[in-house]
């Protein structure tokens, strides 16, 4: 099953259009796929991406939409959409649901797309089914995607599927894998600042650590906040470490769960945002003085975290290469927290290579 369009007369149009005007020459266009591109956080990124809003308004697109076979019909949907949006940028859009057609010479894989939890799943059941995806999904970066491929996984337990992915693309560096925890990042500092009320863009330098669960732990014991101008610490300016203890840590952990309760269906538009600019951040670089927070793999150095786990850190990003933030200092209540996300992140990975082994 195969559906696609094309504009390359259009694009070719804005090139020749462009090449008289080398201030907005346009570049080659990169092949960016997206999984789970008939479901609902897709319905938002695929609207970012197609704007421009990611890779910047002089970088055209092919853009590769992936979902399992029964969703083909609606991400025929999707497609018309997206041809509807007229976008100047998209120089072509492939639907499909065929590994070895979605994987073909990308540059960023997105992988939205996992199994959900169904009621009365149980917990390994659910990690069992997401390991064969991402098991199947590595596999295919290894043999079809480029060997500089960046990879961003969203589809939850988003750290471990992510291991997964990594150790089924024995060919790609580890270092070009990471997971999401953004959205736990802007989460933190939405609270920040409306606790601070400033904008949210006065808040920078929250950490989340660890999982994508709850076991996360955001911390913004190194956070800075702008106000009248000037740069302060978070905790001097909040001045109440119960509540930075205590409901700042849970309503951020708990947030996605409240948003569930209300909507009754999951967060898409503020995870779509966090996506963008995760993936931003990796193909732009970081602000100058700014961390980000992003799972990725321990290197058992790094603030004591075990090896070999895809864990969220500080890191700050640069030529399309992100490094941990080093020496921050971290205090008991820190340690505790941090570790015990680590513990549930190891039992998750001991179960997901049991899996492995055995597929
Ligand atoms: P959704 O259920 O609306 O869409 C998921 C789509 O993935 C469906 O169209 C489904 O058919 C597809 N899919 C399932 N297996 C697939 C496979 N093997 N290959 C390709 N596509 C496949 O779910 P939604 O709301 O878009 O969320 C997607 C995932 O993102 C979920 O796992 C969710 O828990 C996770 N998530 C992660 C966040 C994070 O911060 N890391 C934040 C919010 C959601």
């Amino acid at each position: 099953w195969f559906v696609g369009y094309s504009s390359r007369h259009r694009a070719s149009q804005q090139t020749l259009k462009s090449n008289r005007d080398p201030s907005t020459a346009m570049s080659e266009p990169i092949r960016v796929l997206v999984t789970g591109a008939a479901g609902q956080i897709a319905y938002s990124l695929l609207y970012n991406l197609g704007n421009g809003d990611v890779f910047g308004k002089n970088q055209p697109l092919i853009l590769v939409l992936l979902d399992i076979t029964p969703m083909m019909k609606v991400l025929e949907g999707v497609v018309m959409e997206m041809e509807d949006c007229a976008f100047g940028l998209l120089k072509e859009v492939i639907a499909t649901d065929k590994e070895e057609v979605a994987f073909k010479d990308i540059d960023v894989a997105i992988l939205v797309g996992s199994m959900p939890r169904r009621e009365g799943m149980e917990r390994k059941d659910l990690l069992k089914a997401n390991v064969k995806i991402f098991k199947s999904q590595g596999a295919a970066l290894d043999k079809y995607a480029k060997k500089n491929v960046k990879v961003v996984v969203v589809g939850n337990p988003a750290n471990t599927n992510c291991l997964t992915a990594a150790k089924s693309a024995p060919s790609i560096p580890r270092s070009n894998f990471s997971c999401l925890t953004r959205l736990d990042h802007n989460r933190a500092r939405a609270q920040i600042a409306k606790r601070l009320q400033v904008s949210a863009n006065d808040v920078k330098n929250v950490i989340i650590w660890g999982n994508h669960s709850s076991t996360q732990y955001p911390d913004v014991t190194h956070a800075k906040v702008k106000v009248q101008g000037k740069e302060c610490e978070v905790y001097d300016e909040v001045k109440d470490d119960s509540w930075l203890k205590g409901e700042f840590i849970t309503t951020v952990q708990q947030r996605g769960a409240a948003v569930i309760m209300a909507r009754k269906l999951s967060s898409a538009m503020s995870a779509s945002k966090a996506i963008c600019d995760h993936v931003r951040d990796i193909w732009y670089g970081t602000g100058e003085g700014e961390f980000v927070s992003m799972g990725v793999i321990s290197d058992g150095n790094s603030y004591s975290i075990p090896e070999d786990l895809i864990y969220s850190f500080p890191v700050v990003i640069k030529n399309k290469c992100w490094s941990f933030v080093e020496g921050l200092p971290i205090n008991d209540f820190s340690r505790d927290k941090m570790d015990l996300t680590a513990k549930e992140l190891a039992e998750e990975k001991e179960t997901a290579i049991e899996f492995l082994a055995s597929m």
